[in-house]
């Protein structure tokens, strides 16, 4: 490896141990405006993703449920919990609940949903095991960590959302199920 991984090597354990030492004790709260659960919603009461991300399989957004299609069943349901009567509250002026967006691509790019969901790309493969999670929560974009391991040559996965994630799938997809996912750049940037 040279001298040089070696260094960096040491450099690689040294900020994974000193983020591992600075993780929080608890849990972050919610950045949400309700603290919505997936767990409950997908596992308990076997909601299926797409009636509430409806759009998936027809446009290039997923789309989050109104405010009116939670409550048809919380206007009964828990409705005396208190993060169903914010929910409620919203209902009854109308307004939309301010979501905080997690997935996010840069604007220069173009993704899909649509074409991934038609080639039976599922959405945990892309999104992480969200039907275990009480919060959504996402980490993507490029590490520092991956930076690393790339220049001592042991070629990491790239992280999600990362050009080389999305490459790298296609490519694979590609060879593996004679798929015509691109690869030139003008069909992701335009
Ligand atoms: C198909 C019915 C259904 C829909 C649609 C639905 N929920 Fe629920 N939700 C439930 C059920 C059932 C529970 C579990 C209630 C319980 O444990 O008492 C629940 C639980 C919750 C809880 C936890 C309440 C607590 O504190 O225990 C929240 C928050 C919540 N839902 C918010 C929402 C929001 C926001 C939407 C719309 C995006 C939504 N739900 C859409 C059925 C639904
Ligand atoms: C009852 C409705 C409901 C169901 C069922 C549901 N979701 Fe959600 N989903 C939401 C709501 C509301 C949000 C926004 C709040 C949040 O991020 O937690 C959300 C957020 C998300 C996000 C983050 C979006 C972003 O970038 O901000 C992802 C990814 C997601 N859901 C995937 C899934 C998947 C995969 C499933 C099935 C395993 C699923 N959802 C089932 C209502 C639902
Ligand atoms: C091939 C990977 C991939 C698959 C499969 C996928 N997503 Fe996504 N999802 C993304 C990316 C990338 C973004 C960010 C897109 C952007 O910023 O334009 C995103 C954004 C989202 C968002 C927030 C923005 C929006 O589009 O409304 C939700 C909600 C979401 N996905 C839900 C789902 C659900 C539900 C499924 C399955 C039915 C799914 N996704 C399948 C990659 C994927
Ligand atoms: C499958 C989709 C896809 C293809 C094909 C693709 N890109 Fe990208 N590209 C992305 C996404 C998504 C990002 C934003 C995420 C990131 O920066 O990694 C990006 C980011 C970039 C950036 C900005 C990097 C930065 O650090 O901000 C450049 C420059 C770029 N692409 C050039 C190209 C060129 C040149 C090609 C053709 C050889 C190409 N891309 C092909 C999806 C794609
Ligand atoms: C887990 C695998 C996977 C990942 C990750 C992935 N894709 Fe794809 N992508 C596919 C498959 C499969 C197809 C469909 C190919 C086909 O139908 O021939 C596709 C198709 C596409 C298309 C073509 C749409 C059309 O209408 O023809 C675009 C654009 C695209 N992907 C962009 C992206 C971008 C941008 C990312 C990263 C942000 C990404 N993809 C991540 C598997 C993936």
């Amino acid at each position: 490896m040279g001298a040089l991984g070696v260094v960096l090597l040491a450099v690689l354990v040294f900020l994974a141990v000193s983020s591992w030492s600075r993780q929080p004790v608890a849990a972050a709260p919610s950045v949400q405006p309700i603290d919505f659960p997936h767990r409950t919603h997908v596992q308990t009461y076997k909601i299926d993703c797409q009636y509430c991300h409806a759009d998936a399989r027809r446009s290039d957004y997923a789309g989050l449920p109104s405010v009116s299609r939670c409550m048809g069943c919380h206007k009964i349901t828990a409705s005396d919990k208190p993060e169903i009567k914010k929910l409620a509250e919203y209902a009854a002026r109308a307004e939309p609940i301010p979501w905080v967006r997690q997935y996010k691509i840069p604007e220069f790019t173009y993704f899909p949903h649509k074409a991934h969901i038609r080639a039976e790309v599922k959405c945990q493969t892309c999104h992480g095991p969200v039907e275990t999670m009480t919060t959504v929560g996402a980490t993507t974009g490029q590490r520092l960590s991956n930076d690393l391991l790339n220049l001592v040559g042991l070629r990491p996965a790239a992280p999600p959302l990362t050009m080389g994630w999305c490459v790298e799938c296609h490519r694979t997809q590609n060879a593996a199920r004679g798929l015509r996912a691109p690869l030139d750049c003008v069909t992701c940037h335009h």
